[in-house]
């Protein structure tokens, strides 16, 4: 993406007049899903707006199933710290085709490091607004069932999600986060509560680092994290430290070679994205491998969540035996929720290595 087009992704629609734009994205897969690595059943498209109730019209990204079906769930997506909308296509689309509306927003560039900024402690308020927005765009209507909401994000996206997924008054069912990140060494001070600190059930702001640890509160999330870790996902404030402030019902998935950038991925050459991509610590995967993981992970749980039934039972005993595969391939490691919690937890537990060999403590 050229960079101008990173600082007025909304003006230069305005300039042209173009507020509403209804884009049609991909066709409509030929066979109904079998698996959670496969496509849904739906068609989708996507409403982009650059009149919204966001700071400066930040741009807001709809991706919903397409036609005359519906409601679907809401998922909430927060995108990684200057990361775009649109580096997430390929995770939101397959979750979409799933019978899911997603809505995302594309911050100001700099915004969360400004520090004369309110920090994540003020953009939890942008929630509130947004949903009442959602609710009288006229293009979604009978889309969405405001009941039935989870959060999603990637990176400092999976913290905002978990701020707003411990924060009852949002009624959000579940979280599904991708390589979380919460407090660092530029985002401490009131202005940055710790969303491990809120998931464990005992709110902080982020004070000193690393975290004390918490404990597991009662919250369960799905997590999906890279097994390099280095400046973007510092030890104590990453997946591993978020898998330990959820509860015990979690899904844990450590993708080996994935770095913090390979579940992204820029729909063109980008050398932002390279910059950052870089700044990260690559990985040592294709990013289709972490992306196609992080997806299937996102419907696998909020299907488990929101749409249980022996069908779903008979797909999370698949899901299963495919993280087990996978880890036999040396691609991944994986912790089952525990005590059941999910349908399909009859077939057997991951080999006892798989686990004990997570990643080393840093
Ligand atoms: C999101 O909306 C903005 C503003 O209309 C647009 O520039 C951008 O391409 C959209 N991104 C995606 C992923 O559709
Ligand atoms: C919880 O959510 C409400 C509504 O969005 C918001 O006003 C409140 O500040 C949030 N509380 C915290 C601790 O984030
Ligand atoms: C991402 O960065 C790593 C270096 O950290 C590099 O090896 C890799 O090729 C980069 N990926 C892309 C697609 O540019």
């Amino acid at each position: 993406m050229k960079t101008s087009n990173m600082f007025s992704l909304c003006r230069s629609h305005l300039q042209s007049a173009a507020f509403l734009l209804l884009c049609t994205a991909l066709a409509a897969p030929a066979v109904f899903a079998q698996d959670f690595w496969e496509p849904g059943k739906h068609a989708v498209e996507v409403l982009n707006s650059c009149t919204t109730p966001l700071p400066n019209n930040w741009p807001v990204n709809v991706t919903y199933p397409r036609g005359e079906s519906g409601p679907f769930p809401l998922i909430a997506m927060f995108n990684g710290m200057e990361c775009q909308a649109s580096w997430y296509t390929d995770i939101i689309n397959h979750v979409a085709s799933w019978g899911y509306v997603i809505v995302q927003y594309t911050t100001d560039f700099g915004f969360p490091l400004n520090p004369f900024g309110g920090g994540e402690r003020e953009e939890v308020q942008y929630l509130a607004p947004l949903l009442r927005w959602l609710e009288k765009e006229p293009k979604l209507a009978g889309k969405i069932d405001f009941a039935n909401k989870a959060v999603m994000g990637h990176s400092r996206g999976g913290k905002l999600a978990a701020l707003h997924y411990a924060n009852r008054t949002n009624n959000f069912k579940t979280a599904v986060l991708i390589d979380p990140v919460d407090c660092s060494s530029f985002a401490m001070g009131p202005s940055h509560p710790s969303a491990i600190a809120a998931l464990a059930g005992k709110p902080a702001n982020c004070g000193i680092l690393p975290l004390p640890p918490y404990g597991h509160g009662n919250l369960p999330a799905a997590i999906i994290g890279a097994g390099i870790v280095w400046m973007c996902n510092p030890g104590g404030s990453n997946a591993e430290a978020f898998n330990k402030a959820v509860s015990v019902q979690s899904l844990y998935v450590t993708v080996k070679g994935a770095g913090h950038m390979t579940f992204t991925k820029p729909p063109e050459e980008s050398s932002f994205w390279s910059i950052i991509n870089r700044s990260c610590w690559g990985g040592t995967i294709a990013s289709e491998v972490a992306i196609s993981e992080a997806r299937t992970m996102a419907v696998a749980w909020l299907e488990s969540k929101f749409r249980p039934s022996q069908e779903t039972t008979n797909r999370l005993a698949r899901y299963k035996q495919h993280l087990s595969d996978l880890t036999g391939e040396g691609v991944l490691t994986f912790n089952w929720p525990e005590g059941g919690a999910l349908p399909g937890s009859s077939l057997p537990e991951a080999p006892a290595g798989a686990a004990a060999g997570r990643r080393e403590e840093l």
